[in-house]
């Protein structure tokens, strides 16, 4: 099975692509973690990729569509992959389209993590993230260690204010309209209301794949900031 992740940054992607990855048994493939892998690497297309993802501006789609073909072609994600974050404009969308259709395979499920702006940024600017498993933490110091992998835990650079907000208008211009192109290509994109507690989020999130609808917290009303 093949599931997209959509959502704005700081929805919570990350966090539960690793849970569904446990709980599904298919592998994780956060483009934004394999462009942070290839920049400590000091590889062209780490490089290339950087000066984007400082500012919080979207790297080019072909660097994308690229990542994309390499590991979706290779034996680790002949079962699927939970893709995190790795379709963010229309013509990622189409080109991930194509490219599984020539080997016979297509997106299975679209699953949309909705959060209002007030959350995001909080979540954003009180995040750390360990350097070596790329795990991210609430409310734990730069150089604290990672329960994970023992690695030390860092501020990102564009968890900065002027790059979260830059992230966010990001999202609204490119990446929002991908909810209306899986809906125009009869794909039923599951709204999940990411703003409770990370196992809640879950649970939803696994409801709404086995029931093939979303789930809206308990007596909310509708959600619109985030699209
Ligand atoms: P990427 O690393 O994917 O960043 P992002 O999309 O901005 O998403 P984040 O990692 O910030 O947030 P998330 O939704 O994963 O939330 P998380 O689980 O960490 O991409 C970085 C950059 O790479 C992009 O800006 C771009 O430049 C480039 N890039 C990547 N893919 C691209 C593509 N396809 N096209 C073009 N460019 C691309 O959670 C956030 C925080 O909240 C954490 O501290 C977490 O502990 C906490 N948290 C999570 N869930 C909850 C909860 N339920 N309650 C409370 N706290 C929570």
């Amino acid at each position: 099975m093949i599931i997209v992740l959509l959502g704005p940054p700081g929805a919570g992607k990350g966090t539960q692509a690793d849970l569904l990855s446990a709980r599904l048994g298919l592998p994780k493939i956060a483009t934004g973690d394999v462009l942070r892998a290839a920049l400590r690497d000091g590889t062209k297309r780490g490089l290339e990729a950087k000066a984007y993802m400082d500012r919080g501006d979207l790297v080019p789609d072909s660097v994308i569509l690229g990542i994309l073909q390499d590991v979706m072609t290779s034996p680790a994600a002949k079962k699927g992959a939970i893709l995190d974050g790795a379709v963010r404009t229309v013509p990622q969308a189409e080109g991930l389209a194509a490219m599984l259709k020539q080997i016979g395979r297509k997106v299975d499920k679209v699953l949309l993590f909705d959060v209002d702006d007030e959350e995001l940024v909080k979540r954003l600017s009180t995040r750390t993230v360990c350097e070596g498993c790329q795990t991210p933490y609430m409310g734990r110091e730069p150089g604290s260690v990672c329960e994970k992998c023992g690695g030390r835990l860092v501020r990102r650079k564009d968890d900065e204010p002027e790059a979260i907000r830059n992230r966010l208008e990001v999202y609204r211009r490119q990446t929002a309209p991908v909810i209306g192109w899986y809906g125009n290509n009869k794909m039923n994109v599951l709204r999940i209301d990411a703003d409770a507690p990370v196992e809640t989020v879950t649970g939803r999130a696994l409801k709404a794949l086995e029931e093939g609808r979303g789930a809206r917290g308990e007596g909310r009303g509708k959600r619109g900031k985030s699209k």
